[in-house]
C-alpha cells in the first residue's frame, strides 16, 4: 500500500497539471459520488490520479462497491493521521502545557487539542455530512443524523506523552452505524501504522498482519489499563493481579488503541480494560478482528462501543480469559455481600 502525504498528494496534483481537489471529498453518505463534482481527490479514485478527461462526472454515477469505498476511507483516515502525527512530534519537543480535566490524572495537552483540530477540520472538509466523535469534544456528534461516524482519539496516551515516553498514538476509525469500516493508529515516534479496513485485513506498516498463534493462557503475554478517572472505583487490580499469576505477565503500556493494534499484530495475546470510551477502542477493535481475532466483554456477548468492559484476544485463549475473569468477578462479589 502507499501512503501519501497531503503535500506529496499536492505535488502529485501539480505534476500531471491537475488543479488540486476542492476540500470536500465527492462522496455523499449513500455512498455515491455526487454527480456535480468534477474534481476527484485521490482518496477517491482508490490511490490513483485520474488525468482531465477521465474525471468527467458521468464516470462516477451510481454506487461503488462498498470495498472501495472502504479504501477510499480508509486513505483518508491514514493520511489525516499522519499529518496529526507530525503535530504530536512537533508538540514532544515543546514546551508543556498540561491541563487537568477534573481528576487528578485526567490529563490534556495542547498537543491533544491541536491534533484534534486539525482532524476534525481534515474530517469535516472530506465528509461534511459524516458525524464526528472526538474526545476533545469539538467533533460534531449530535449535530448530524448521518449514519456514518469517525471516532476520533487524537492523542491515545496522554500521560505517556506528558511525560516523554513514546507510547502514544493517533487512532481514527470509521463506523457505518454499528459496523466498522476503517480504521488507522498511528505512532508518529516510532512511525508505526496500523490499519484495516472492514473485509480487507489489518497492516503494519503495509504488511498484513495476524493475531498470535498462543493457545495457552499460561504462555501468553497480557496487557491491560487503568482509567484516569474515578480511579479508585476500578476493579482492575484485582484482575490484574490474578492474571498476572497465571501468565507470562501482564503490561500496562497506557495507551489502549495501541495495545489492541498490539493484540492485532501478535506482540501481546490479549487485552483487557474496563470503561474505555468508543474513541479509545474503535480502530483497535477493527484491527482486532481484521487480524483474525476475537473482541467481547466478559460475558461472551458482543463488545458494544462504549461497554463497560472489553475482552480483545487472539481467540484462542478468550474461552479461558473469559471463564477467569467471570470466575473473578463472582469471587469480588461474593467478597463484597461479606463486608
Ligand atoms: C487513556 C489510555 C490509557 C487507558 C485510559 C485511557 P487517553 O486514554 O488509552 O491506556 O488506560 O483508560 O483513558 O486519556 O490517553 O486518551
Ligand atoms: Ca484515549
Ligand atoms: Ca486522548
Amino acid at each position: 500500500m502507499r501512503f501519501r502525504g497531503l503535500q506529496a498528494l499536492k505535488n502529485t496534483y501539480k505534476k500531471q497539471g491537475v488543479p488540486p481537489p476542492k476540500p470536500n471529498l465527492p462522496i455523499s453518505d449513500d455512498c455515491t459520488f455526487r454527480h456535480s463534482d468534477v474534481q476527484t481527490p485521490a482518496f477517491a479514485t482508490g490511490g490513483k490520479v485520474m488525468n482531465a478527461s477521465a474525471r468527467r462526472p458521468d464516470r462516477y454515477s451510481g454506487a461503488l462497491p462498498i470495498s472501495s469505498m472502504t479504501k477510499n476511507y480508509l486513505e483518508a483516515a491514514i493520511e489525516i493521521a499522519q499529518e496529526a502525527g507530525k503535530i504530536l512530534v512537533e508538540e514532544l519537543s515543546r514546551p508543556l502545557h498540561l491541563a487537568y480535566k477534573g481528576d487528578e490524572v485526567d490529563l490534556v495537552t495542547q498537543a491533544d487539542k491541536r491534533s484534534e483540530r486539525f482532524i476534525v477540520e481534515q474530517l469535516t472538509k472530506y465528509f461534511p455530512q459524516h458525524a464526528i466523535a472526538a474526545e476533545e469534544g469539538t467533533g460534531h456528534e449530535s449535530a448530524s443524523d448521518s449514519e456514518f461516524r469517525w471516532h476520533v482519539d487524537p492523542l491515545d496516551g496522554t500521560t505517556n506523552f506528558a511525560h516523554g515516553y513514546p507510547c502514544f498514538c493517533v487512532s481514527i476509525a470509521l463506523a457505518r452505524r454499528d459496523t466498522l469500516l476503517a480504521a488507522a493508529v498511528f505512532n508518529p515516534f516510532y512511525s508505526e501504522l496500523f490499519t484495516a479496513a472492514r473485509g480487507e485485513g489489518a497492516t503494519f506498516n503495509g504488511k498484513k498482519i495476524h493475531v498470535s498463534k498462543n493457545a495457552t493462557l499460561s504462555t501468553s503475554l497480557l496487557c491491560t489499563g487503568f482509567p484516569v478517572r474515578n480511579r479508585k472505583l476500578s476493579p482492575n487490580l484485582q484482575y490484574y493481579g490474578d492474571f498476572t499469576q497465571h501468565s507470562h505477565g501482564v503490561r500496562r503500556d497506557g495507551s489502549a488503541a495501541l495495545d489492541l493494534a498490539s493484540v492485532a499484530a501478535g506482540r501481546f495475546d490479549a487485552f483487557w480494560e474496563f470503561g474505555l470510551a468508543k474513541w479509545d477502542v474503535a480502530a483497535g477493535i477493527l484491527l482486532i478482528e481484521e487480524a483474525g481475532g476475537k473482541v467481547s466483554d466478559f460475558a461472551g456477548n458482543p463488545y458494544q462501543l462504549g461497554g463497560p468492559v472489553i475482552l480483545a484476544t487472539n481467540g484462542l485463549i478468550h474461552e479461558e480469559m473469559r471463564a477467569m475473569a467471570m470466575e473473578i468477578s463472582s469471587r469480588s462479589a461474593s467478597s463484597a455481600m461479606k463486608t
